[in-house]
């Protein structure tokens, strides 16, 4: 097996400028991985400087020891530092340096996980770092991507350290990328200009550090479980004093230095944490990048992240987890999406193609062999089976998500729909790829109150004590709703919020908000209706009717966007910024007119559902949750809108509730449904519900960008032409000859099929036809 190593982007939680003072820090390993690999035939390596002191540090290193080092420079996959085009501030060049190192000591049969080898991998990707940077950092980044965790750094030197448990990180990300050498630069001729002000400042960053560090570190020998609610009150009280202090002590270098440290962005992040009862500051550099925000409550950090993108237009980033893993082997290596002729090849030179790009064995991909799902397993799948339906599963190609590739299984039969959404994939791609994010899985399940039987309420004054009374419940409620599913505590999951809507007189509902995590949810928030019901009556003396979750998952939705450039788009006699003007004019259609509005989700729900069941999700939820949503305003709208950014680039964006999972259900139990989950790649539900989305986006800009330029009528008739030719029994470059003559000859039928096939048999390159 080939090998490939990874290591993590770091994020500082306190003491960056003041570490390079000397005062202490707190650097924690995030879990957007640089990976490196050999370089194969499609990935050639980049001779970036990092990269290029990387491998002769490790090159040394070995020949010191006596091994002769065959292999070249490496690949490094970074896709997941960037969002669309912009990197984020989290250490690339560090996880760089560190996964290069490591994989040419795994390459020599060495343990990057093993203690001894990540000391060795550390002092020498230390010494490159600062080569390649010429010195200057503090080499915290580099600590967290060998050792990961969440480590203490000082004087160069990292050590692990046990976070305060039951404090919840999260990061926002500012939406601007930070300059950070500008930065520091500025901040280096302010200490030169100034240095009693400058020493001021570090002195205030210094002691921020240090009564962060105090309240955030747990002591040696102190016992987590000693940490109690009041105790992590108290100490995160202390937390929020210190950050406070730090972001005072960044304004007064602000002002000292003249750079926008705390951009309007981060002042806005900061105010809203602040008022929620919580505590931000920026992470890193500042000036842009991510903000931390830190909460002794998840869903009060939840909610603050819901309130940031919809007031603001800010995400919280979800996938961004802290103390990730440091350096570490790969079993598989990143895919590569880009696989060009791909509709080209056989079904068994695509099947080659993907175990290729993925990793996957050949063997494993024989699972898609018709049979695989039998008879015998359908009988235990549902009642009265008869047989089985089969599909047509095929791979779009070109997606890249949030810098990573992705090939996606799609399950539909439609024609056209696949290659159109690889198609637009790939015109997304030239913008940098979609950018996507997701609310936390929070799914609801609701309970139906009714006044006790023969009671009828004369006005909403039952309802409204009722309601009181459960609101004041909600604590004990929600402990109550976790017994239900003592497992999902364990995987992060569990009862977030107690909801009560009165909607009538004689008429309560009460939501329970689960966050799922990785599974669909629908028999884990049944079974929490059904668990807090009884309690729900004993509170109010009402009575309990329906127990069942809402499908409308309107809070666990994915959001996608892309940036298409004008030139990704001309074709079939339109210029790039006239194919921007129509679509944007579709959108606008779709956006006034229900009945515009309808089609045009349709052909989003193309890309979504065909995702939806080839990974064995409930694709009756995702229609039922898509179509709720599309009329939360009251009226039905569009799912997707397409506008024109400043710079004349296509700009498109959509939420999609996404209730999917990549636990439980058929995703487990339908052998072809598990394997397209394995080619996918995706490690969470909330991915998997980013790739749906981004199927659907796909969709939408290939149907749009054809209704706007020639109709959709063209390209269907040329793809349903190949499907006839196929049919007739054309092979290899008979299809498309075959298929060509077809939509020349304007009757795309079999019977005509067979008898222009026979004429290219006989011997003509093209057969004859009519017109
Ligand atoms: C066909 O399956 C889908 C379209 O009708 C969608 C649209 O009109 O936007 C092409």
């Amino acid at each position: 097996m080939s090998v490939s190593v990874s290591a993590p982007g770091k994020a500082f939680l306190i003491g960056e400028y003041a570490v390079l003072e000397g005062a202490p820090s707190i650097v924690t390993a995030v879990d957007v991985r640089a990976i490196a690999h050999a370089a194969r035939e499609d990935l050639r390596p980049t001779a970036s400087s990092v990269v290029q002191c990387a491998h002769r540090r490790a090159l040394d290193y070995l020949e010191a020891g006596g091994d002769q080092v065959v292999e070249g420079v490496p690949v490094v996959d970074t896709g997941p530092f960037y969002v669309g085009q912009r990197k984020l501030g989290l250490g690339s060049s560090a996880a760089v340096t560190a996964a290069v190192v490591g994989y040419h000591l795994a390459a020599h049969g060495l343990d990057p996980q093993d203690p001894e080898v990540q000391r060795d991998v550390l002092d020498l990707a230390m010494a490159a770092h600062a080569e390649a940077q010429g010195g200057g950092g503090s080499g915290g980044d580099v600590a967290a991507a060998v050792l990961g965790g969440t480590l203490r750094f000082e004087q160069g030197k990292g050590t692990p350290v046990t976070p305060l448990p039951g404090l919840h990180l999260a990061f926002v990300d500012s939406g601007y990328a930070a300059i950070t050498s500008d930065l520091v630069r500025r901040v280096r001729e302010a200490e030169k200009a100034q240095p009693a002000r400058y020493a001021a400042a570090m002195a205030v960053l210094g002691e921020a550090a240090r009564a962060f560090i105090d309240a955030f570190v747990l002591g040696e020998g102190e016992d987590p479980a000693t940490v109690g609610p009041e105790r992590l009150a108290e100490r995160f009280a202390a937390i929020r004093h210190a950050v406070a202090r730090h972001n005072e002590g960044l304004e007064l270098l602000q002002a000292l230095a003249g750079a926008p440290f705390i951009t309007p962005q981060i002042a806005t992040i900061l105010h809203e944490a602040d008022a929620a009862g919580l505590t931000a500051k920026p992470s890193g550099a500042s000036g842009g990048d991510l903000v931390v925000v830190m909460s002794p409550d998840r869903s009060a950090l939840e909610r603050l992240g819901e309130r940031l993108r919809r007031e603001h237009g800010l995400v919280l980033r979800t996938d961004l987890v802290a103390g990730a893993q440091g350096l570490r082997a790969e079993q598989r290596l990143p895919t590569n999406s880009r696989l060009a002729g791909f509709f080209k090849l056989s079904v068994e030179q695509r099947r080659a193609a993907v175990a290729a790009s993925t990793g996957l064995s050949l063997d494993r991909l024989a699972e898609l062999d018709a049979g695989s799902f039998d008879v015998a397993r359908a009988n235990h799948m549902i009642e009265n089976v008869v047989g089985t339906l089969e599909l047509p599963l095929a791979i779009a190609t070109n997606f890249r998500i949030n810098g990573r590739d992705f090939l996606v299984p799609m399950c539909v039969e439609e024609a056209s729909v696949v290659a159109a959404a690889s198609n637009a994939a790939k015109m997304i791609r030239a913008g940098g790829g979609f950018s996507a994010h997701s609310d936390p899985a929070w799914m609801i399940a609701q309970v139906q109150l009714v006044p006790a039987e023969g009671e009828v309420p004369e006005d909403g004054t039952a309802a409204g004590a009722a309601a009181a009374a459960i609101r004041e419940a909600a604590p004990r409620l929600l402990a109550l709703a976790d017994t239900a599913h003592p497992r999902l505590l364990i995987r992060g999951g569990g009862a977030r919020e107690i909801e009560v809507r009165p909607v009538d007189r004689a008429m309560v509902v009460v939501h329970v908000l689960v966050d799922c995590q990785d599974a669909m949810g629908a028999n884990l928030l049944n079974t929490v209706a059904e668990t807090v019901a009884p309690e729900l009556e004993a509170i109010t003396g009402w009575q309990a009717g329906l127990r069942i979750l809402s499908n409308l998952s309107d809070r666990r939705c994915a959001h996608v966007s892309a940036r298409i450039p004008p030139e990704a788009l001309v074709g079939k006699g339109f210029t790039g910024p006239q194919v921007v003007d129509g679509i944007v004019s579709a959108s606008r259609f779709a956006e006034l007119d229900p009945y515009r509005a309808t089609t045009h989700n349709k052909g989003i729900m193309n890309g979504v559902d065909a995702v939806v069941l080839a990974t064995g999700n409930d694709w009756r939820a995702m229609e039922a949750s898509a179509h709720a949503f599309a009329a939360r305003g009251g009226r039905y709208g569009p799912l997707a809108v397409w506008r024109k950014g400043e710079d004349g680039w296509l700009e498109g964006a959509m939420s999609l509730p996404a209730a999917v999972g990549v636990v439980g259900g058929a995703t487990r139990t339908h052998p072809v449904a598990r394997l397209a989950l394995e080619i996918l790649g995706c490690g969470s539900g909330a991915e998997l519900g980013q790739v749906m989305a981004a199927a659907g986006l796909a969709s939408n800009l290939a149907a749009l960008r054809a209704l706007a330029t020639e109709g959709i009528q063209r390209g269907h008739m040329s793809l349903h032409a190949r499907s006839v030719a196929l049919g007739a029994g054309a092979r290899g470059h008979e299809v498309e000859a075959l298929a060509r003559a077809l939509v020349e000859d304007g009757e795309i039928k079999a019977e005509r099929a067979a008898e222009l096939l026979e004429q290219l048999r006989a011997g003509r390159s093209e057969p004859e036809t009519e017109s």
